[in-house]
């Protein structure tokens, strides 16, 4: 097994370096390499993703990723700046499957921005379509216009554009993970404007006849916004395009009181899969040792379970970030008074020793 070890920018080192740590005390047998991208990559080669990166990412079973982005990066032509790193991996590896858990854990109820009786017991699992969409959607740029309101002005333009396969193998993935909790999807859309989304609908409801046993509902993603906020513990499983799915699923995450503590996995057709931490890099916070390093060890269990098919190892990590949690251990991000609040390095070494100790007792 070979997993290609991406940290990136701004907290990227610290968290994927606690994770990497945790991965080592398991005990297991793989092999990583550890490679430059976005910003870092930019410095050093001249590209967010360059190709030495892009062909260890290709050649592992699997790829941790910490985190790209910089405000300084934010002036560069499109192709060079960081984000381009991940959008590239996303379709050079076809990882069109992007799976984010939006869990409450339970000493966490109170970190949340929402009563806690609304979010108590959440566990929402978002599926966004990754490598469609609008933001693969050809043509796009600048020109002149030739029609619309102000024919003659400069002006930009994108693609949404959806295929039926596409629909189709991503509307499997989403009923597939239904089956293995409540048997629930709801499909997010907005067919009431947008033809690539009534197209996605009609598709979308074919392919659940041949799961009959899973309930599925349909939703307006302005509405979806709403009710998340409004019953967020009335989704189970939500499948959405790949516009709508950044967008509801930082929102989703957000709901848990902190992204801070969300993993997730982008895969593709043969179970190779990408895995990060939900946020983002934090600059302001990077080097300072307080980033929490959670949600990137949480990956690392999803990459364990979904590409290295170690569900043993998967369910210790998992376990043993319940356990700090139980302990009262608490970074920055989600700290309250009455617990204690522990750097990068500290909750890495809490995890480790969750796990350790947990290998000598049985
Ligand atoms: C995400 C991020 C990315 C996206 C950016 C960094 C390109 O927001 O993974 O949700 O828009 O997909
Ligand atoms: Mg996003």
């Amino acid at each position: 097994m070979k997993i290609a070890v991406l940290p990136g920018d701004g907290i990227g080192t610290e968290i994927v370096a606690e994770a990497v740590r945790v991965l080592n005390v398991l005990d297991l047998k793989f092999e990583t390499e550890t490679a430059l991208v976005g910003g870092a990559a930019y410095e050093a080669h001249g590209h967010p993703l360059p190709e030495s990166t892009l062909k260890l990412a290709k050649e592992a079973d699997a790829v941790l990723f910490g985190a790209v982005g910089d405000w300084k990066y934010d002036k560069l032509e499109r192709q060079f700046r960081p984000e381009q790193a991940i959008l590239g991996l996303r379709k050079n590896l076809g990882l069109f499957a992007n799976f984010r858990p939006a869990i409450c854990y339970e000493q966490l109820v109170g970190a949340s921005s929402l009563k806690p009786e609304l979010i108590a017991g959440l566990d929402i699992l978002i599926i966004r379509e990754l490598t469609g969409d609008i933001y693969f959607g050809q043509p796009r740029g600048r020109r002149t216009a030739v029609d619309g309101h102000f024919p003659g002005a400069e002006e930009a333009f994108d693609t949404m554009r959806y295929s039926r396969p596409e629909i189709e193998r991503i509307a499997h993935v989403a009923f597939q993970a239904a089956r293995k909790r409540s048997k629930r999807v709801t499909s997010v859309d907005k067919a009431n404007v947008l033809e690539t989304f009534q197209f996605w609908k009609d598709v979308v409801t074919e392919v659940g006849k041949e799961y009959p046993d899973v309930a599925l509902d349909h939703m307006y993603v302005d509405n979806a916004a709403m009710q998340l906020v409004k019953e967020p513990k009335k989704f189970d499983v939500v499948v959405t395009g790949n516009m709508f799915g950044d967008i509801l699923s930082d929102e989703a995450a957000m709901l848990t009181g902190s992204i801070g503590m969300l993993p997730s996995a982008s895969l593709n057709s043969s179970n190779q899969g990408l895995y990060e931490p939900s946020h983002g890099s934090a600059p302001d916070i990077a080097g300072k040792g307080v980033a929490n390093p959670l949600a990137t060890i949480l990956s690392a269990a999803m990459m364990l379970r979904f590409s290295l098919n170690q569900p043993e190892a998967a369910d210790r990590i998992e376990s043993a970030v319940k356990q700090v949690l139980a302990q009262g251990l608490r970074t920055a991000d989600i700290w309250s008074a009455g617990t204690t609040k522990v750097g990068t390095r500290e909750m890495g070494d809490a995890v480790v020793a969750a796990i350790t100790k947990k290998t000598i007792t049985g």
